[in-house]
């Protein structure tokens, strides 16, 4: 598996990706929301892309970061490539300074869920949304989930090297 940044040749790979992943109208957003992406990114497997990932990064003090859409090509689902993709737009994230990341999750979207669950986001009451955002809190028709500040942090420092993880503490 090789993790990259996403390129305008990868056109293609990702429409056929979210059109095997999603209906009609999220498949035509996912495809144009890869030019405003940041990161975009793209997950290959013997030289084929098989995931994308697009997020946004909203500016405010602090910023805070959106994954926009996450795809896997059902052939290679459950395979961990959703996970990798999703801690990589995390580091992103934390590395330009937000301490929230959020996702909207179709409620009855099980994997979607499952896998924001797994990586430690939290579902977000709506009021919550309104009292944060305002009016501009908007997707509240879907399940806002949130990587708390604690969660990037651990999935920043997750991949310490072994040595000082696992040195023994001296007296
Ligand atoms: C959601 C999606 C991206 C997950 O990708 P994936 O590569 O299959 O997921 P992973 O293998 O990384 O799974 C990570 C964790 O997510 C959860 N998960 C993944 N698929 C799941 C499913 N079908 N049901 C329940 N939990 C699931 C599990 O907790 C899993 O950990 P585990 O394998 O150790 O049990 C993929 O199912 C997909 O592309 N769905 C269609 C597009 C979509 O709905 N995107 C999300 C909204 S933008």
């Amino acid at each position: 598996m090789v993790l990259r940044d996403g390129r305008p040749d990868d056109r293609p790979a990702i429409e056929r990706i979210a059109r095997r992943s999603f209906d009609r109208v999220y498949a035509f957003f996912a495809l144009r929301g890869r030019r405003h992406a940041s990161p975009l990114l793209v997950a290959e497997e013997d030289g084929t892309v098989v995931a994308f990932l697009e997020g946004r990064l909203f500016d405010g003090p602090p910023p805070v970061g959106y994954v926009y859409f996450v795809a896997v090509d059902p052939d290679f689902r459950r395979h961990r490539l959703g996970r990798i993709l999703v801690e990589e737009s995390l580091r992103r994230f934390r590395d330009r300074g937000a301490t929230r990341v959020f996702a909207a999750v179709p409620a009855d979207n099980g994997a979607s869920m499952g896998l924001f669950k797994a990586l430690g986001f939290e579902e977000v009451p709506q009021g919550a949304m309104r009292q944060w955002y305002g009016r501009h809190s908007v997707l509240l028709l879907m399940r806002m989930m949130l990587a708390p500040h604690e969660v990037l942090l651990a999935h920043t420092f997750a991949d310490l090297s072994p040595a000082s993880v696992d040195a023994p503490s001296r007296p």
